[in-house]
């Protein structure tokens, strides 16, 4: 049976390069990181390594980088971490962030009483730069976190312009890159983020690790505590074939991010010129269509199909073997609308089926053609 999976941003197929390290780290770096013997010390200079050439990505340094089991984790220690060890009193963010930062802040809300703001949507979900200007006058220290590339839509934030404009208000900026790290390059020392989350399992490495980068200095402390691993920002006993697979996807990430990039944007532009053939009528949810906006690794797309077989195209995609998304991932097998949409989508536009494709280099146009031939039946 013909499968075909394009559903890239809930997760990746790892690179047979990855499982190899992997592998080979699982049968010889067995030491604990923290006993002091050769191969204890053998296993703590493997992670110092990973985490020195992880950091060189991002022109940042290695002390920066905080292993932890993945992106929900690295948001949930420097958020929590901001209220409680920076007296941030209030939070800017949006309606459309990963529930990894939106139950988070809820949270926090609730424990420490500190005030959320969200900050005004454009049409197409992107930000409103000059409201959040507004939001960002205020007595109160204040954190922004906005993501840089949405998991659902793809819009793509302009990380410069509101690093700066958090700078110039004295406010911290952390970013939930966990769908762009391994898929752009960004550069630390040009762009002044406080923080920011990544998470392997999203460019072709294993799940269950991904860091937070701490900016140097900035005064978060850590919330798992017990050892001295991680100095003190995460104890327990470290997952070493998962930073050295975290490191082997991103090294291998950016050694072809330009081939790669091309060659997915490619099959994106050839999707989306053949539902268009196919269904005059489709909206591209977000502005996942505009390549200048928008990652190039997904669509969202609102299909105009009648209410009576809407019901059946999740249903008959899984049948014939298509793996995608109905909003995010973690929303998938959930009949409720996602957030995201909700917000962006009027009345009549939610009623239709919105579908995520996301894209990766194991992907190919005859997967397209097999997507689009299955649609056809809902023409
Ligand atoms: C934008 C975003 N943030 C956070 C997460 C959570 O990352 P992890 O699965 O590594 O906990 C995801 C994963 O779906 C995501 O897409």
């Amino acid at each position: 049976m013909t499968t075909v999976y394009f559903d890239n941003a809930a997760t990746t197929q790892m690179r047979d390069e990855v499982i190899n390290r992997m592998t080979e780290s699982m049968r010889i770096n067995f030491g604990n990181p923290s006993s002091i013997h050769s191969y204890g010390r053998q296993s703590k200079a493997v992670i110092e390594n990973c985490r020195k050439s992880i950091a060189s990505h991002f022109n940042v340094s290695a002390s920066e980088i905080v292993f932890t089991s993945g992106g929900t984790e690295a948001d949930n220690l420097i958020l929590r971490s901001a209220v409680r060890d920076l007296s941030v009193k209030e939070i800017i963010t949006s309606k459309i962030e990963h529930h990894a930062i939106l139950h988070t802040v809820e949270a926090l809300e609730k424990e420490y009483g500190i005030s959320v703001k969200y900050v005004n949507l454009k049409p197409d979900g992107h930000i409103d730069y000059s409201h959040l200007e507004d939001l960002l006058n205020s007595e109160n220290k204040q954190l922004v976190s906005l993501m840089h590339i949405n998991n659902e839509i793809g819009n793509k934030l302009d990380l410069l312009v509101v690093a700066n404009l958090c700078k110039n208000n004295n406010a911290l900026f952390h970013s939930d890159t966990v769908q762009s790290v391994g898929h752009y390059q960004l550069d630390l020392m040009k762009t002044p983020i406080d923080f920011l989350a990544a998470s392997a399992h999203k460019f072709h490495g294993p799940k269950g690790v991904g860091f937070a980068f701490i900016r140097k200095n900035s005064g978060i402390k850590g919330s798992i505590f017990g050892g001295e691993q991680e100095r003190g920002y995460r104890a327990g006993t470290e997952a070493i074939h998962n930073i050295v697979g975290l490191d082997e996807a991103l090294k291998l990430s950016y050694t072809n991010l330009d081939i790669e990039r091309d060659y997915i944007l490619d099959i994106k532009t050839y999707f989306i010129n053949t539902l268009q053939d196919v269904f005059p009528d489709v909206v591209f949810n977000g502005s996942c269509s505009d390549s200048e906006n928008s990652t190039y690794t997904l669509i969202n797309v609102c299909l105009p199909i009648a209410a009576e077989k809407a019901s059946l195209l999740q249903f008959q995609l899984d049948l014939k073997g298509i793996a995608c998304s109905k909003g995010s991932a973690c929303q998938s097998g959930s009949s409720q609308n996602s957030h995201v949409l909700s917000e962006i989508l009027d009345d009549e536009h939610l009623k239709r089926p919105s579908v995520r494709f996301s894209f990766s280099r194991f992907n190919t146009k005859a997967d397209v053609d097999y997507v689009i031939e299955v649609l056809k039946a809902f023409v």
